[in-house]
Parts: C-alpha cells; sequence; structure tokens
C-alpha cells in the first residue's frame, strides 16, 4: 500500500481515498466483472470498438493500482462463453485487443513483478491469440507480484461442469468410481481456481444487478459492490472507492456478527463466533 502512498500527493483527487484505506484490511482477492463499453462508446456517439478500447485503459490502471496496494489476486471478466453470440466482428476485435493488452504491457507486467493467470476454455481460442496470451502466462510464471487472473471463454456454469467431469474421470481411472461420494473441497480442488482463495470482494461497473455467471462457486461469501460508472471509467479513484466500502462491511460467513473490526478474507480462518452453523 505504501507504493501507492508513494506515488499521490496531497494535493492529488486520490489523496483522500487512499489516506482513508485500513491497509490491514485490504480484500486478498478481487474479481471484476467489467461491464459498459458498449454504453460509454454509445454515449459519445462512437462505435463499440472505441469503448472496448477505453476499457483496456482501466485494465492497465487497475492492475497498477492493485499493485501499488499489494492486492494479492486480481481476477478479470475479459470474455464469456456467451459472448461468442456477438457480432464475429466484434468477437475478433476482442482478441486483436487481448493481443495487444499483452504485447504493449509485458514489459511493465513484469518490472512490476506480475504474474498472468488465464481461466476458462481457452482451446476455443483463436491460436495466436491463444500462444501470445499462453506465452505471457509462461513468462510471469515466475513473478511473485499481483496474480492477474484473466476469465476467458470462462462460464461459472462450464466451470462447475468440467469440475464434475474431472473427479468423474479420475475415479474412473482409479477405478473408485463405484464408492465416488462427491464433497465441496473435491468440487474446489477441480475448478479451474484450485489453489486459489475465493474473491473477498466482486465488482460489477456499469449498475447491473446480476452475476453473469462469474465464479458462480468462488463468490459464495463475496462482499458485491455494483457502481453505475462504466468501465472505460472506472480508475484509480473508483477501485479506492470500492475498497473503501468493502471495508465498511460486516463479513459473517454465515455466522454471527464480531462487530467492527472482523473484516476478514477469506483465506483466513473463522472466528470461533462466526462459524456458521
Ligand atoms: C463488457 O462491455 C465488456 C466486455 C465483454 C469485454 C471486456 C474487455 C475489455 C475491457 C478489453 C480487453 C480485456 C483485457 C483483459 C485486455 P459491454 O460490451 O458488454 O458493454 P455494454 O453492456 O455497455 O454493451
Amino acid at each position: 500500500m505504501n507504493a501507492l502512498l508513494e506515488t499521490l500527493k496531497p494535493a492529488d483527487a486520490d489523496w483522500g481515498l487512499a489516506q482513508a484505506l485500513d491497509p490491514a484490511r485490504l480484500p486478498g482477492h478481487i474479481a471484476i466483472i467489467m461491464d459498459g463499453n458498449g454504453r460509454w462508446a454509445r454515449r459519445r456517439n462512437l462505435p463499440r470498438a472505441a469503448g472496448h478500447h477505453a476499457g483496456v485503459d482501466s485494465v492497465r490502471s487497475t492492475v497498477e493500482t492493485c499493485g501499488q496496494l499489494g492486492i494479492g489476486i486480481l481476477t478479470l471478466y475479459a470474455f464469456s462463453v456467451e459472448n461468442w453470440k456477438r457480432p464475429r466482428t466484434e468477437v475478433d476485435m476482442l482478441w486483436r485487443l487481448l493481443r495487444i493488452y499483452i504485447r504493449r504491457e509485458l514489459p511493465s507486467l513484469m518490472k512490476n513483478g506480475v504474474r498472468v493467470c488465464a481461466i476458462g476454455r481457452l482451446d476455443a481460442l483463436p491460436d495466436r491469440a491463444r500462444r501470445e496470451l499462453l506465452d505471457a502466462v509462461e513468462a510471469t510464471s515466475k513473478n511473485r507480484g499481483l496474480l492477474v487472473n484473466l476469465a476467458i471463454n470462462y462460464g461459472g456454469r462450464t466451470e462447475l461442469a468440467d469440475s464434475m467431469n474431472v473427479i468423474l474421470q479420475k475415479a474412473r481411472a482409479a477405478g473408485t468410481l463405484e464408492f465416488l461420494r462427491v464433497d465441496e473441497n473435491m468440487i474446489s480442488a477441480n475448478l479451474y481456481t484450485a489453489g486459489l482463495p475465493d474473491p473477498d470482494l466482486l465488482i460489477r461497473t456499469s449498475g447491473e444487478m446480476r452475476v453473469s455467471n462469474f465464479l458462480l462457486w468462488q463468490i459464495a461469501y463475496s462482499e458485491l459492490y455494483v457502481t453505475d460508472t462504466l468501465w472505460p471509467d472506472f480508475r484509480r479513484g473508483e477501485l479506492l472507492r470500492a475498497i473503501l466500502n468493502y471495508q465498511s462491511r460486516d463479513r459473517r460467513f454465515g455466522g454471527l456478527s464480531g462487530g467492527a473490526g472482523t473484516l476478514q478474507s477469506s483465506s483466513a480462518e473463522p472466528a470461533p463466533a462466526e462459524v456458521a452453523q
């Protein structure tokens, strides 16, 4: 978090917001449904592509701020399994933008120790986009700073079905199918996000009150924050406001309130008073 404060001066618009943050209660994992690129463009009488281009600048700003804050994981919903229904020209443009982002940002991601990962059915991506994405995943794999997890050709229901099928396949291979009993830990351990803590904070831009098939299993106890701000306008101040709002929440994980100061990340053990019945 010091890295953020060092880049700001008292005269900066976001100075007050940054000062108000409690460094001990930052979310460990932030997930974002980036929505509103098309509306942003329409309001300016621009083609939808202009909204997606401006959205890439918000991705850069958000990655940078999360890195400066010392956030552990940032998961971004970049392309859903449903997005293939869009016109071919828009879909192709989104793959081009992904490649442009990776090429342009890789040096800075490396410099800042950012690790890139991708979740989703990546096999269905166009060759060049998949190759460049996987090259970036490989190139950044030893970095130890912020983990940027790109959800691409991702669907929450697809992920759950894939997890079940992996469980079945493993049991078949081990000859234990007959006795298979699936539990929550097995499902979690076979999701695309296996090994990662669940998101503490789920942000959705552009005001829609839905989760759109995003991380359905993992957001069971995430704090939700919906802002009317359209994704291309979502920059540092908006992110700081979302985190400040998160810090005002009382996370009970189905149990009882522990009062002020009990905000804890999902990776932490629940306090005894908070254990769900
Ligand atoms: C939603 O806006 C946005 C998307 C479906 C794509 C998100 C992609 C980017 C921000 C750019 C590329 C991403 C990376 C990670 C480099 P919308 O088109 O649904 O907007 P609308 O609801 O206003 O039409």
